[in-house]
């Protein structure tokens, strides 16, 4: 173990991913070194995710495999944080009692504190906040920056999906001040960040609990922010998106064109049971105005397979709506019983095979409609934001267009990440698109 180190394990959403890099800045504060192997560090967090049944599972074993480290060297830290703990606290400790802390979803800006008074007791310590239990205060942001960020700009859900723990575990909707969010951005862009991802559970709704601010203003005032080439956002709910959050995008110049609006399913019966608050046509509707509005704009959502009550005839619906929206790319689940929420009480849960058939099916389907979409950028010259070196190949660069699609080119320049290139598309597949730049 090295003295004052740290390591977050991260698991679960972007919300999540922003949160970690908040708790490593609160610990770096306090004279923390982040290290990537945690067998090594001093302070182990592990920052989880209750979504659904396998994320859970994962962590699980993961908080196990810790077990040895704690034995072996009991000065270690271990903590678990994120949306398990906020839903398990004390219950956490009792089942793994080699973990020193449970903190917490709306209390990660008392990290700091936390660690300081488990070093002079060394007791195990539960902090959690309810769920619901008023604003979050504001957190740290990273100091270290790369040239893309993300973002927070609300925390919690109003919204109550008859399946989803999420309001459960982040509590209600609660914005964070306007010109904080534009204070941060601004700093960013001074340090040379060329990409802000905004980011919460319903960023529609953003300004609604505070009655000064909207979305479709915060993406107005940021776009006028000088450096920043792309503000991305997640996630969009189909209820809430404005006609004037449309209209900011349309006539911006660096908001993306890329909407991911999670349709969840297809059938209106279903939507129903789910408490989305939508229809099929009203959806279809709110479709067909951003693609006139916005030609050219990508498209992507969530879909979840095997709701209790989905008949044959509901699965049919969903495969002939997807078939319809033509997404760019969907993220598809398997239902997954969350205890607490309303849909684990409801009958008629779909058996796990069924499930796993009609899963295989809708991807199957979506994947020769991504291809298809993508097989349309053919020989087309499109601007990426450049990442970096690809994962398998560091001859081979990777970037994202406007849209969100991943692009790659063999390096033959000198870009660098952050930088703005225009690319030939020659090989357009499912996931990615492969093409050479163009050096002027
Ligand atoms: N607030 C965002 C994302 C929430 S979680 C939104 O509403 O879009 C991300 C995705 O996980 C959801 O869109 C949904 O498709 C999926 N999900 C949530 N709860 C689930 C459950 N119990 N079983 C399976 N998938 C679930
Ligand atoms: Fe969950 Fe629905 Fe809120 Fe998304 S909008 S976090 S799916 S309750
Ligand atoms: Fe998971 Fe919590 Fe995000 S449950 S999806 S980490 S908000």
């Amino acid at each position: 173990m090295i003295s004052n180190t740290y390591k977050i394990i991260t698991y679960g959403c972007q919300m999540n991913e922003s949160d970690s890099e908040r708790m490593g800045a609160q610990l770096e504060s306090i004279g923390y070194r982040k290290i990537e192997d945690f067998k090594e560090a001093q302070v182990i967090l592990i920052n989880t995710c209750c979504v659904r049944e396998s994320a859970e599972n994962k962590i699980f074993g993961k908080i196990g495999e810790l077990k040895h480290i704690k034995q072996q060297n009991p000065a270690v830290i271990l903590g678990v944080t994120g949306c398990m703990a906020q839903k398990d606290g004390e219950a956490l400790l009792k089942k793994m009692p080699h973990l020193d802390f449970v903190l917490g979803t709306n209390k990660i800006h008392d990290l700091c504190g936390l660690i300081n008074k488990l070093k002079a007791k060394r007791k195990h310590l539960v902090d959690l906040a309810p769920a619901d239990g008023g604003p979050m205060e504001e957190v740290m942001p990273p100091k270290s920056s790369s040239w893309s960020v993300w973002l927070p700009i609300m925390y919690g859900c109003n919204n109550f999906c008859t399946y989803c723990i999420v309001p459960y575990v982040r509590g209600r909707e609660h914005s964070r001040p306007l010109e904080a969010i534009l204070q941060e951005a601004q700093q960013y862009a001074k340090q040379g960040v060329k990409e802000i991802t905004l980011l919460g559970q319903n960023v529609n709704s953003y300004g609604k609990d505070i009655s000064k601010s909207s979305f479709a203003e915060l993406l107005a005032r940021l776009d006028e922010i000088k450096g920043l080439e792309r503000i991305r956002y997640m996630t969009s709910h189909p209820r809430d998106l404005s006609d004037e959050v449309i209209k900011v995008i349309k006539y911006s110049k660096h908001i993306c064109t890329h909407f991911h609006l999670p349709v969840q399913h297809g059938s209106d019966r279903i939507l129903k049971a789910m408490n989305r608050g939508y229809t099929t046509a009203s959806y279809r509707h709110l479709i067909e105005k951003i693609r006139s509005e916005i030609p050219g704009c990508s498209l992507t959502t969530d879909i979840i397979v095997g709701f209790p009550g989905e008949t044959e005839d509901d699965f049919q619906m969903l495969e002939d709506f997807m078939r319809e929206i033509r997404y760019d790319a969907a993220y598809t689940f398997l239902y997954s019983k969350r205890s607490g929420t309303p849909a684990a009480k409801m009958e008629n849960q779909v058996p796990q095979e069924v499930k796993k058939q009609r899963l295989q099916k809708l991807m199957d389907m979506q994947n020769e409609i991504s291809l298809q979409i993508n097989e349309d950028l053919r020989g087309k010259i499109l601007e990426v934001i450049v990442e970096g070196p690809s994962r398998t190949d560091e001859n081979v660069y990777t970037g994202r267009t406007a849209t969100n699609k991943i692009v790659l080119w063999p390096k033959r320049g000198t870009e660098k990440a952050g930088d703005l290139l225009r690319v030939k598309i020659e090989q357009p597949q499912t996931w990615v698109l492969k093409g050479e730049a163009l050096y002027e």
